[in-house]
């Protein structure tokens, strides 16, 4: 039996499974990432998160910043892993900061919740790219955690 068979027949459990199959980028349908998606987000269309209404050209600008937004948070890990905290710090500012092209596109969304929490997010890696150059790992992470929970919070509560 196909994986597409099994989705049609079994409902929103099968939709979920999609979801956390496509996240898993071509692994098989497994369990547990049925399990991850299914607790809390509920069939893709009513998890309860707001829909931005993007139009496609826009979804598509918009992933690829966020895949952009992710490599520059892995970046920023390896670098402080090494202790290359300017380089680290560079990328925090050039890549996540408040930059006239990021504030322009926060600007775009039609929505102001939004448009907030975008800016409070690139304001907070300008903070983390300060804190990167004392060189203090410590205080390095926590910059660092909250510029996550920035990606986080904004997950939660948006969709395209
Ligand atoms: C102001 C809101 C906001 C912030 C802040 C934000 N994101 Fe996103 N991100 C979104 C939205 C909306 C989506 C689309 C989600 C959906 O439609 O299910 C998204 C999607 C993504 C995706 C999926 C991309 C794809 O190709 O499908 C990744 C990866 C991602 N974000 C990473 C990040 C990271 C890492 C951060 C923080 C460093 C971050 N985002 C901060 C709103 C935000």
């Amino acid at each position: 039996m196909g994986k597409a068979w099994v989705v049609l027949v079994s409902g929103w459990i099968g939709l979920a499974a999609l979801a956390a199959s496509a996240h898993e980028m071509g692994h098989e349908m497994g369990h547990g990432g049925m399990m991850m998606h299914g607790m809390d987000a509920g069939p893709m269309a009513e998890d309860g998160r707001v829909s931005l209404h993007l139009a496609a050209p826009m979804r598509m600008m918009q992933k690829r910043m966020m895949r952009e937004h992710l490599a520059a948070v892995q970046a920023i890990v390896g670098l402080v892993a090494d202790g290359r905290f300017d380089e680290a710090a560079k990328i925090a500012h050039e890549k996540l900061g408040l930059t006239p092209a990021m504030k322009k596109m926060c600007d775009m969304f039609g929505n102001n919740d939004f448009r907030t929490m975008g800016l409070a997010f690139h304001s907070q890696a300008d903070e983390l790219g300060k804190v990167l150059k004392t060189r203090n790992l410590n205080k390095s992470l926590r910059a660092l955690h909250s510029v996550l929970n920035s990606c986080v919070q904004c997950h939660a509560r948006f969709r395209q």
